[in-house]
Formats: C-alpha cells, sequence, structure tokens
C-alpha cells in the first residue's frame, strides 16, 4: 500500500495536534526525496521512538545554490511512498514550493559560526536554506521527535544548535551512516554516478576507514590523519573539496593533535555531483559498517 501524501499546513499540523492529544509521541523525518536505506533507517528509528510518524519530501529550494543541481536533482514520488509506507510512516508532507514559500516570505534563518567551515564554505547560503526550512517544519509539526542522519554531520549540528537557540520543543536524534556493502555512504546523488565513478567514489569510505585504522593505533596529528585519506582520494583521481579533521561539537579545524575525538569529513566532485561522507575518530571504529545510532 502506497500514500496520498498530504500537502497543505494545515492537515499535518492538525494530524499531529490529534495524536499529541491521543498521548502518541510525534516522530518527523525530513528529506528530499529520492530515498534509499539510508533514509528508511531514520523512519525505522522515529517509528521506534514515538507512535505517529511524519516524513516530509521536498527539495528545497533556498538551500541549493545558483550552479547547484536543485533542477535536475532526483525526483521519484510515487516511489517514496511507496518506500515510506513499508518503513512505517503513518504520513507523508510533501508540499509545493508555494506552500512553504508563500508571496512576500521575507524570513530567513541564520546560525552562525557552525555553518562557516566544511560544506559552509563551499556552498555560501546554503545552511540558510537548511535551517528556514527545517524550522517552518518544526513549527508545522511542533513537539516531536525528528531524526537526522549523521552522513550530513555538519546540518545536523547546525539543527540542533538552531533547535536550542529559538526554543523549539523537538528532541533531535543523530542516526549513523547507512552504507552499502562495500562502505559506500547512500546517499541520493550516487545514481548520478556512472559504474568507473562509483567504483572510484569507494576512495572517500577506505580513506576514511584507513584513517580510523591508524587513529586506532595511536595516531593524534590531525594533518596525519587527513593525509591518508587525501592519498587514498587522489590515487582513486578524484577531485577533493576538502579533507578536515574538526571538533566534533565547534566543528572548528583542530590544529596540532586530537586529543579525544575529532569529526574527519571529506567532500568530493565527480563533475558537477558532490560526494560527502565522515567518521567520528575515537567513536566510529574500522572497520565502518551500517547504521548504529547514537
Ligand atoms: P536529504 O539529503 O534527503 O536527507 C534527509 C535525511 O537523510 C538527512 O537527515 C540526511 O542526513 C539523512 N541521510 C541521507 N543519507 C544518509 C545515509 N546514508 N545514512 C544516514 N542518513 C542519511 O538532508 C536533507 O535531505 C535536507 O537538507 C533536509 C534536512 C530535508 C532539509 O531540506
Amino acid at each position: 500500500m502506497a500514500f496520498h501524501p498530504v500537502s497543505d499546513v494545515a492537515s499535518v499540523r492538525e494530524a499531529c495536534e490529534r495524536a499529541r492529544f491521543k498521548g502518541q509521541r510525534v516522530g518527523f523525518v525530513p528529506t528530499m526525496g529520492a530515498l534509499h536505506a539510508g533514509h528508511l533507517a531514520l523512519v525505522v528509528e522515529a517509528r521506534r521512538r514515538s507512535g505517529f510518524v511524519v516524513a516530509s519530501i521536498f527539495v528545497n529550494p533556498t538551500q541549493f545554490g545558483p550552479g547547484e543541481d536543485f533542477a535536475r536533482y532526483p525526483r521519484d514520488l510515487d516511489g517514496d511512498l511507496r518506500m515510506l509506507a513499508s518503513a512505517g510512516a503513518d504520513m507523508v508532507f510533501a508540499p509545493d514550493a508555494l506552500e512553504i514559500y508563500p508571496p512576500g516570505e521575507k524570513t530567513r534563518v541564520h546560525v552562525s559560526s557552525l555553518t562557516a567551515g566544511l560544506e559552509g564554505a563551499l556552498r555560501p547560503g546554503h545552511f540558510d536554506g537548511v535551517t528556514t526550512v527545517v524550522a517552518k517544519f518544526f513549527a508545522i509539526v511542533g513537539p516531536c521527535v525528528a531524526v537526522f542522519g549523521r552522513k550530513d554531520y555538519q546540518q545536523l549540528a547546525v539543527v540542533r544548535r538552531m533547535a536550542r537557540d529559538l526554543m523549539f520543543p523537538v528532541d533531535i536524534i543523530g542516526h549513523a551512516i547507512v552504507r552499502d556493502p562495500d562502505g559506500l555512504a547512500m546517499s541520493s546523488r550516487n545514481r548520478y554516478l556512472s559504474p568507473d565513478e562509483r567504483r572510484r567514489a569507494l576512495s572517500l569510505s577506505r580513506g576514511l576507514d584507513s584513517a580510523l585504522g591508524l587513529f586506532e593505533r595511536g595516531e593524534r596529528d590531525a594533518r596525519a590523519l587527513e593525509r591518508v585519506v587525501i592519498e587514498s582520494i587522489v590515487a582513486a583521481h578524484v577531485d577533493v573539496d576538502y579533507v578536515k579533521a574538526t571538533d566534533t561539537e565547534s566543528l572548528s579545524p583542530i590544529l596540532g593533535s586530537v586529543s579525544t575525538t575529532a569529526l574527519l569529513s571529506v567532500a568530493c566532485r565527480f563533475g558537477s555531483t558532490r560526494l560527502i561522507d565522515n567518521v567520528v575518530l575515537g567513536e566510529d571504529r574500522a572497520p565502518l559498517v551500517a547504521a548504529r545510532e547514537t
């Protein structure tokens, strides 16, 4: 069975209020569709934690830059609805852009500092688009537990900060990265890769795996840990945007050595397709494996 998606704000708000009135916890999973097992793991996690699960499908125009892939972002609403039904969602919110950004709207939500580096440095305005749309969703869904993937680690950190700063009654849960059996982090954008690019893309997770191994054997120098990842990616003839060790909370670069934990993030380009991946040194273990919640 597949769903009929709901496209208006009032219906979602009403359904969530009704669920809470019955004493149910509301679970929320925002997505941009073109769903894969990584998204579904978030829905399963929301299902486990709540009685009424809402998933949203909305390719949010404000988080794409001028040269980015908004127009060709993959869309497969029917397939998505079937997958969400089987993963246990109760309602799917799939609004039009005008429902979320009605004429005359003028508000953007900006989180400072956490958005300065990593993806924020390469995609100006991206996180303002993310926090704006997520704030709107939180205001529509109301008190809930919202599940986000650690695949977009910076996004998770930024949304957490926003929810705290704006006092949204939302519990934010971070879910481990879900990977294909060979280690590639699942992404809606993986479908853009040719078979040859798909093979070379494995250099990201393999490089991160090597860094994890090195860390487990005692290496603490941030540059040395970054270097093994860069070497893996460059050897596969992939264009590197960045490989960076940062603090897991502030996301600021680690200059000398890692003390207990560090976020090691990577972003690469295959033509106009960007892929990102990360590990948390001191938390994740080599070899990289699938879904574990934090
Ligand atoms: P999207 O890229 O569709 O991702 C939706 C959610 O799925 C995000 O929380 C993302 O981190 C998570 N996710 C994607 N791939 C994953 C994987 N392999 N393992 C675990 N989680 C994964 O992120 C967005 O959409 C948007 O920015 C959004 C938050 C919906 C706002 O527009």
